[in-house]
């Protein structure tokens, strides 16, 4: 199949072979990290990339990906461009999307947070570049989804727990003191039931998600046989905090968290560092899950 020239805004508007392609890309990636044929995929490419928010790992995962594929990433901060915004005149998305396509092999956005005035902004702006541009639009986090975060946890729960089908995921969301969107867990709710996890996702009343996108969720679930079940139960998920109480109630389970993690508000210590924890691991991830996304949508005729 041929993924040249795909967008990536949510991998809800990819087929799920062409998600099992990336997997399985990545994951020979993995292990093939430095070696033939991976390493001139991208030989003297550019992916420019727009940050309008912070980060640490999407910026460092990218620009490490774009080096092991034989290319380069390019760091640029809207700020410092002339960009049209809301307030401000200046460079039009039509504009600017064209001619990034005249230079670079894919451009990847973020914007979350406080860089979007509303909800949906962010998700718009990604659309409308998406439009204008010849080159594939990579989300790298809007106010609406992560996929690449997405398609890292699954890869790790599949190299931990191998087939995720029929097993059971629960996700908390809630307060934290640092700024949150809900990209990450809007782009897991809709991809892990995708591949048959069943999913219980906890939140206190008034952090509720996106209706249109939990309606999604539910229908990709029954899709693949899953179960979606949201709980706000506050006597089953104490203060919202995972505890190591709470984590001893579980089978076993696994931790997983996109990071950055808000220690000893979000998670105890003894989790987010606990034996059952695999951050760093999907954290890693998101550098094969990049690269076999960059190789298939941004390398012609590689694949
Ligand atoms: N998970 C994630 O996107 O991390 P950063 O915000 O550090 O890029």
């Amino acid at each position: 199949m041929d993924l040249y020239g795909k967008d990536l805004i949510t991998t809800q508007d990819w087929r799920k072979e062409w998600l099992d392609e990336v997997l399985a890309l990545a994951k020979d990636m993995k292990k093939h990290r430095y070696e033939e044929p991976y390493t001139e995929i991208l030989k003297y490419k550019t992916f420019f990339m727009f940050f309008y928010n912070p980060s640490v790992r999407t910026r460092q995962s990218f620009e490490a990906a774009a080096t092991e594929l034989g290319g380069h990433a390019q760091f640029l901060e809207p700020k410092a461009m002339r960009l049209k915004s809301k307030d401000k005149a200046g460079e039009t998305i039509e504009d600017a999307a064209s001619i990034m396509s005249r230079y670079g092999v894919g451009l990847g956005i973020r914007i979350l947070e406080d860089a979007v005035e509303r909800y949906g902004d962010g998700e718009a702006l990604l659309r409308e570049y998406a439009k204008y541009a010849s080159i594939p639009i990579v989300s790298m986090a809007h106010d609406k989804y992560h996929p690449c975060q997405g398609l890292a946890d699954l890869m790790g729960l599949q190299e931990h727990m191998g087939d995720v089908k029929g097993k059971k995921i629960a996700m908390m969301w809630g307060y934290s003191s640092m700024v949150r969107s809900w990209s990450s867990v809007q782009e897991d709710i809709l991809l892990l039931p995708r591949y048959g996890m069943n999913f219980t996702l906890a939140y206190p009343e008034g952090f509720d998600l996106d209706p249109g996108v939990v309606e999604t969720a539910k229908k990709n679930a029954e899709k693949a046989g899953a179960e979606f079940e949201i709980t706000q139960s506050a006597l089953q998920y104490k203060d919202w905090r995972f505890t190591s109480e709470l984590n001893n109630l579980t089978n076993k389970a696994y931790f997983i968290h996109p990071m950055p993690v808000d220690r000893g508000n979000e998670v105890d210590d003894e989790v987010a560092s606990g034996p059952r924890s695999i951050i760093y691991d999907i954290g890693e991830n998101r550098l094969h899950a990049q690269k076999a996304i960059m190789a298939l949508t941004m390398a012609r005729g590689w694949k």
